[in-house]
């Protein structure tokens, strides 16, 4: 059988995706009330990171210690692909080693030849073009707090970068709404929004994107590689920040996610991020559980994700 990555939510199919996340609910439910679960006994994941990490790093080292297996941390400071190794030999050496690898790094493309030289299953742990496994943290959270998120609306304000992306790939996969208000020159991925079909809707005023949505969410106006371009995107996102009058033109049960890292007084307002009707410590936590079912389904190919 040809070997399994997940480097954007549609490598997975939509059943696979739906049955993931009730599955990420049950390992959370075994996992609190002290419940051991060890499918991953002797297997290793190799964790390559080129850009910083605090919540995908300890949460996919956790899951491995939790099922029994273990994890490396591999940074570009001290392995040989920092060196100039090319990506296609470190994937072949490392994929002779390791059982999965996770990898966070810039060029999409470069983590797409690292997948094609690999016998093992890659997961895409952060591009610039994409963050899937953030996503499979947010719609655990909606679908535990809110119900099934299938046919809500969502809203997405702010920069059209990774996280954008893979919402708008996430539309597709669960069939939801999403709006989205981005400034001129930072919309998502044209062709993207196109294969969206009519599940995906650009706005330029984010009080348009918000109204009646169930889920509101936003990202860093600079994320990590554009930290040179600061201060001009916060001028460009100046009228972007989610803030409580914002939050009032949104459905009266709206619930608030953010990935993290955030920015207070940027992005968000401290008022929201901090305030009832947010989730962003569950959703945090529930990068746990989430990389747990995607691992099982990966590494283990479970009879809960058969026939999807
Ligand atoms: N949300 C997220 O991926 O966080 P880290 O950058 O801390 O991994
Ligand atoms: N868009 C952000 C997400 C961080 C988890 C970044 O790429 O820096």
């Amino acid at each position: 059988m040809a070997v399994r990555h997940f480097l954007t939510l549609h490598d997975l199919s939509s059943g696979e995706l739906h049955a993931l996340i009730a599955r990420a609910i049950e390992l959370k439910a075994l996992w609190r009330s002290g419940g051991g679960f060890e499918p991953l006994k002797n297997r290793v994941m190799g964790m390559l990171f080129e850009k910083s990490s605090t919540r995908t790093r300890v949460s996919f080292e956790t899951a491995m210690a939790h099922f029994g297996g273990h994890a490396i941390f591999l940074s570009p400071r001290d392995t040989q692909l920092g060196r100039g190794e090319p990506v296609e030999d470190t994937a072949r050496v490392l994929s002779r080693m390791v059982d999965v690898v996770m990898i966070r790094t810039f060029e999409h493309a470069k983590l797409q030849r690292f997948a094609d030289f690999s016998r093992v299953p890659v997961i895409n742990a952060l591009t610039d073009d994409h963050h899937p496994c953030q996503l499979l943290a947010d719609v655990q959270t909606f679908t535990e707090l809110r119900g099934a998120i299938t046919g809500r609306r969502v809203a997405w304000i702010g920069d059209g970068n990774n996280m954008c992306n893979s919402y708008i790939d996430a539309a597709c996969q669960f069939d939801f709404e999403l709006v989205i208000a981005a400034p001129e020159g930072y919309e998502p991925n044209p062709a993207l929004v196109a294969a969206a079909g009519g599940r995906v809707h650009l706005v330029r005023d984010p009080r348009e994107a918000v109204a009646g949505a169930h889920l509101v969410t936003t990202d860093v106006w600079a994320s990590m590689g554009q930290e040179e371009e600061q201060a001009a995107r916060a001028k460009a996102f100046a009228n972007y920040q989610v803030d409580m009058a914002l939050m009032a033109c949104a459905d009266p049960n709206v619930l608030f996610l953010h990935c993290l890292p955030a920015h207070r007084g940027e992005e968000v307002a401290a008022e929201v991020i901090d305030g009832p009707q947010s989730a962003v410590w569950e959703q945090a936590e529930n990068r746990l559980h989430s990389q747990k079912a995607l691992l099982e389904l990966l590494l283990c190919d479970p009879s809960w994700a058969a026939d999807r």
